[in-house]
């Protein structure tokens, strides 16, 4: 074996030449991989007993793509582009063999190969529109060529990870090798090309596919039509869409122009940056610095759940859905029925859709228990109480729980405002109590919040964030606050929101700039969806609020045709005259003047205050850093992903203008604006949230 440099090595297996690629984790495409991929296709091509050669990784994976945390940075070492240009030009055959994942630049590298062999579990994709970019590395020209536009367009739109059956079908990799034996399969498909004298293969040269879809426009605006629900709002996706119709219109030199321009424009704009950061922030937060990777976990396989109201039957069914069974308590019979039969009917309804077998859902029912006695839950692993929003309540379940459970279990709560460490004085160990705050609906939103209270124990915190990992969560930890991260940030749009609608703006005016934003509704139309009346009661009702007002009128929402807005019975919104002359006269009572109020005042009041009030959350240390805050408002709130989270775009419009919008609002209107003290500092130091 001969060691081409510190990651790339070629040996020479009787006439064919392996070069062998090792950098983890992911084998991406730093410039010491690009280099040994030139140099040693070029030592294998001047080797006269090489007559193949077959290009492979170790580790965990196939080249995963470009090393994204070298953009932006002065390019070292041969470029991609040098080293694709070796391969496909060889006149040797080179064989990719891919186990893992061929993503990205690693699958452009493939593409550039004459052949390629995968194992059944590989998978290839190109991803880069889930970091804002497209392949900028010939994938845009290379794969429809291969597979054809349509299947090109799915694939590099979704960044889907294909499987290596599919591969074969569409003709993307050339022959399966056997699982754990791709090393010896490729050699061998190698030794066939030689002996049968194959073809070097250039996928560049292939035309057929992109030849027939020429002259049919109608293949590209029936894409775009189809999913502009989608893709509103980003970029990448309708860039994408631009460099597969070069592909099919214009030769391929020419198409790499195009994707070569549009790819500058995406890697040096704002949304990839975001996604970019996005990608490092899903990975960081589960990395907790004062609980490290060995602390030792709580095997959980029993757990149980106490109420089966909204969220305690969605709980349940992420923990079914792993395989965990799970007894289910609630106080009366017909409550424990009806949220039985929810979960039921949930699971009925995806196995309608074809996403499910009738057999999945008997699996998943049969791990089910319900019960109304708590004593059923005595030998569970985990507990989460789910019950009425009440402290009371709350802790008489937890004083119950802690006669009941055995010790070592973990004591959860799914309180979404209460004080957790006021819950936890209801037990005799306090270590073994922890929020674990899932979001409505919960069995499909992704965000949990692992609320660690005072005396939450590390093991207790380790176990809770591997067991997110697990029913396929992405959790974020964080401290004992009103609200939490989530919803302390949410009160204050919620507050402006309301405000502003008294001061001058109408409902739909607020939604329209923060939709337009890119949220996927606004706080009006989010109200109207939830209902109105969470938490309105019509015997304390006494019409002192806009929304009491719409609640005594059986305006509650959607649920009731009318709200905020009016419905149709296609649950189309319309703005209200009705709601407009509520708001009118609401505020000319309450003396308010009102006046007109730009987009922009809109978008600064809405959002500056949540930038803010993060600045606030890390310097209370109820956040362990900005992007974690980042991570909650993507998955659990709906921030658009291409403008990073909350704190993201503090950083983006400049943290010395939200201090300077803060201050100024804080002196027409007050201490809601006053500036958190680490927002003065880091304006004065200059930096931004991204450098804490
Ligand atoms: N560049 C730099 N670092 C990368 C990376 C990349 N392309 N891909 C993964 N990493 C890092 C991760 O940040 C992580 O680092 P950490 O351990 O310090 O947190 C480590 O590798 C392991 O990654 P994961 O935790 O994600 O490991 P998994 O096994 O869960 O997943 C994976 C592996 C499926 C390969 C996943 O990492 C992934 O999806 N990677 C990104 C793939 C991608 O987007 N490729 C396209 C890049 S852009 C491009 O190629 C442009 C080209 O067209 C020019
Ligand atoms: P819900 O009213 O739909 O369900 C609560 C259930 O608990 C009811 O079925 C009730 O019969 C049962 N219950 C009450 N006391 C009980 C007891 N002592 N023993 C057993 N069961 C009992 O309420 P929901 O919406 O499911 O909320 C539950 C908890 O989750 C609350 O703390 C709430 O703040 C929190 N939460 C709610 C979210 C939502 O969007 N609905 C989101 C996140 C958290």
């Amino acid at each position: 074996m001969a060691a081409i440099n510190e990651v790339g090595d070629l040996t020479i297996e009787g006439e064919i030449g392996v070069l062998t690629l090792n950098s983890p984790p992911v084998n991406a495409l730093s410039a010491p991989v690009r280099t040994a991929i030139a140099d040693g296709i070029k030592q294998a091509l001047d080797n006269p007993a090489v007559k193949a050669i077959v290009l492979i990784c170790d580790g965990k994976t196939f080249i995963a793509g470009a090393d994204i945390t070298e953009f932006g940075k002065a390019p070292k070492g041969p470029s991609l582009f040098d080293a694709q240009a070796m391969i496909e030009n060889a006149s040797k055959p080179i064989v990719a063999a891919i186990h893992g994942t061929a993503l990205g630049g690693g699958l452009e590298v493939a593409l550039t190969c004459h052949y390629r062999v995968a194992v059944p579990s590989a998978k290839c994709g190109l991803p880069e529109v889930n970091l804002g970019l497209l392949p900028g590395a010939g994938g845009t020209q290379r794969l429809p060529r291969i597979v054809g536009p349509e299947k090109a367009l799915d694939m590099m739109t979704s960044g889907a990870h294909v499987g290596a059956k599919a591969c074969k079908e569409m003709g993307l990799v050339d022959e399966l090798a056997e699982e754990g034996k791709l090393r010896e399969g490729a050699i061998a498909f190698a030794r066939k090309i030689v002996a049968e004298k194959r073809p070097l293969k250039k996928v560049r040269d292939l035309n057929d596919k992109v030849e027939a879809a020429r002259g049919h426009p109608e293949i590209f605006a029936t894409f775009r039509k189809a999913n502009a629900r989608k893709f509103r709002g980003f970029l990448a996706p309708e860039y994408n869409i631009q460099c597969i119709e070069a592909a099919v219109n214009l030769p391929f030199d020419e198409g790499i122009k195009v994707e070569q321009k549009l790819f500058r424009e995406l890697v040096t704009g704002t949304q990839s940056a975001a996604q970019r950061y996005v990608f490092f922030a899903e990975r960081q937060v589960w990395k907790l610095p004062d609980v490290p990777a060995e602390t030792p976990t709580i095997p959980v396989n029993k757990v149980g759940v106490i109420g089966a109201g909204t969220m305690g039957g969605g709980i349940s069914m992420n923990f079914l859905n792993a395989g965990i069974p799970v007894t289910i308590v609630e106080t009366k019979q017909d409550a424990l029925d009806r949220g039985i039969a929810t979960i039921r009917k949930n699971y009925e309804n995806t196995a309608k859709k074809g996403r499910m077998t009738q057999d999945d859902v008997e699996k998943r029912m049969s791990l089910l228990k319900g019960s109304l006695a708590l004593e059923d839950l005595a030998d569970s692993d985990l507990v989460i109480e789910a019950v009425f929003e009440n402290m009371d309540i709350k802790k008489d379940v937890f004083g119950k729980l802690d006669r009941i459970v055995k010790q070592g279990a973990i004591l959860a709560t799914n309180t979404s405002a209460l004080n957790i460490d006021e819950i936890a004085t209801a037990v005799k160990r306090p270590e073994a109590v922890i929020g674990l705050h899932f979001f409505s609906p919960a069995n499909v939103m992704k965000l949990l919040e692992v609320v660690r209270a005072d005396k939450t124990s590390k093991p207790v915190i380790a176990t809770s964030m591997q067991l997110a990992k697990k029913i396929g969560k992405i959790a974020a930890l964080v401290g004992v606050c009103p609200g939490f991260v989530g919803n302390r940030i949410l009160a204050q749009r919620q507050r402006e929101a309301q405000k502003l609608i008294l001061e001058g703006a109408m409902p739909w005016d607020v939604d329209r700039v923060l939709y337009d934003f890119g949220f996927p509704m606004g706080p009006f139309a989010m109200s109207d969806l939830a209902g109105l009346d969470i938490g309105w009661s019509k015997e304390k009702s006494k019409g002192e609020t806009i929304r009491d007002q719409l609640c005594e009128m059986d305006r509650r929402g959607q649920k009731t045709g009318a709200g905020f807005y009016d419905y149709d019975e296609n649950r189309n919104a319309k703005p209200s005259p009705v709601v407009e002359k509520i708001i009118l006269d609401f505020a000319a009572s309450k003396g308010v003047n009102r006046r007109a109020i730009s987009d922009q005042e809109i978008l600064e009041r809405c959002l500056y205050p949540m930038v803010n009030e993060g600045a606030k959350i890390l310097e209370e240390g109820k956040a362990q850093r900005a992007s974690d805050i980042d991570i909650v408002w993507i998955n659990g709130y709906g921030w658009p992903v291409y403008r990073g989270g909350p704190m993201f775009y503090g950083d983006t419009v400049g943290l010395d203008k939200v201090l300077a919008s803060m201050t100024a609002f804080a002196a027409a209107r007050g201490d809601d604006f006053k500036p958190s003290a680490l927002l003065e500092r880091l304006v004065v130091e200059g930096k931004g949230f991204r450098e804490l």
